[in-house]
C-alpha cells in the first residue's frame, strides 16, 4: 500500500489517498483542539496514544457485529480505512448526563439516565455544529428517515458495546460521538475514530476523567490519562 495525496486535513486528523481508491490512509495528529478550535494545543504523545486506541476499540466492534471502516493500523500513528462518504453528522449518545447536555438543560453531571439519549447534531464548523432535529437532516437532505432509524440502532448497538469494552477495564462510559460514512452501493459503516477524545470515560472508583475533559477543563496533562486508558484495554487482552 502506497502513501499517497492528502486529501483531508482536520483537526485530529490527515487523510490521504492510497494506490487503491478503496482506501484510505489516516495520520492521528498530536494536535488538541477545543470550543471548535477556539482552544488549541500540540500534545506530543496523542496522535500515537489515539491510533491505537481507535484500532482496539474498532477491532473489538467488529468482533460484536459492527461493522466499521477500519483496517489495519500501519504505524504508531497511522492506520488503514475503508473510503467512504462521510454522513456530516456527529451522532452523540449519551448514557449519564454531563457537558453540554448537563450545561443545556440544567442536569447535574453525574446524573444516570434512564435509558440513553441520542442527539444529532450538523458538522459544519462555519455553524458551529448546531444541534439538529429529525426535520432539520431532512430538509438539509443529510440523511434518509430510513437512513436516520439505521444511525439510531447502530448508535444503541455501539453503546452496548462500548459500555461492556469500558466496564470491563473499570470505566463507565458516560457519553460518547460517533460517525458514519457510506460505501459506494450506499451500506452504512461506523467511520471516524472512537478515543478519549470524543467519549468521556470515568472512572469507576474513583469518577476521575480518562477523557478530553482533561483537556477542555484545564484539569491536567492528557498524555498518561490516555496512556491509562490504552493500559487497560491492552492489559485486557483482544
Ligand atoms: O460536549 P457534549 O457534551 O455535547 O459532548 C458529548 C460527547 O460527544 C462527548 O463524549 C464529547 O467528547 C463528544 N464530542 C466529540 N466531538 C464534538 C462534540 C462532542 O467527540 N465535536
Amino acid at each position: 500500500m502506497v502513501k499517497g495525496t492528502l486529501f483531508y486535513e482536520g483537526k485530529a486528523k490527515k487523510l490521504f489517498r492510497t494506490n487503491d481508491s478503496a482506501v484510505v490512509w489516516a495520520e492521528y495528529l498530536n494536535q488538541a483542539t477545543a470550543l471548535n478550535g477556539v482552544k488549541k494545543d500540540q500534545i506530543n504523545g496523542k496522535g500515537e496514544l489515539n491510533n491505537q486506541i481507535t484500532a482496539y476499540v474498532f477491532d473489538f466492534l467488529k468482533t460484536k457485529g459492527i461493522n466499521n471502516h477500519f483496517i489495519k493500523r500501519v504505524s504508531s500513528t497511522e492506520q488503514l480505512i475503508q473510503s467512504l462518504a462521510i454522513i456530516p453528522l456527529e451522532v452523540v449518545v449519551r448514557n449519564v448526563a454531563a457537558g453540554s447536555f448537563s450545561k443545556r438543560l440544567g442536569i447535574a453531571e453525574g446524573k444516570i439516565l434512564d435509558q440513553p439519549i441520542i442527539e444529532f447534531y450538523y458538522k459544519d464548523d462555519s455553524l458551529d455544529d448546531p444541534m439538529v432535529i429529525d426535520a432539520h437532516i431532512t430538509y438539509l437532505g443529510l440523511a434518509s428517515d430510513q437512513e436516520l432509524e439505521q444511525l439510531r440502532q447502530l448508535a444503541l448497538k455501539i453503546n452496548q458495546a462500548l459500555k461492556e469494552l469500558f466496564d470491563s477495564i473499570e470505566i463507565v462510559l458516560i457519553d460518547f460521538k460517533v460517525e458514519f460514512g457510506r460505501q459506494k452501493d450506499g451500506t452504512i459503516l461506523l467511520a471516524d475514530e472512537i478515543s478519549p477524545d470524543t467519549c468521556r470515560l470515568w472512572d469507576k472508583k474513583t469518577n476521575e476523567h480518562l477523557d478530553k475533559d482533561i483537556y477542555r477543563r484545564d484539569l491536567g496533562d492528557i498524555v498518561p490519562v490516555y496512556q491509562e486508558v490504552l493500559n487497560r484495554l491492552e492489559k485486557r487482552g483482544k
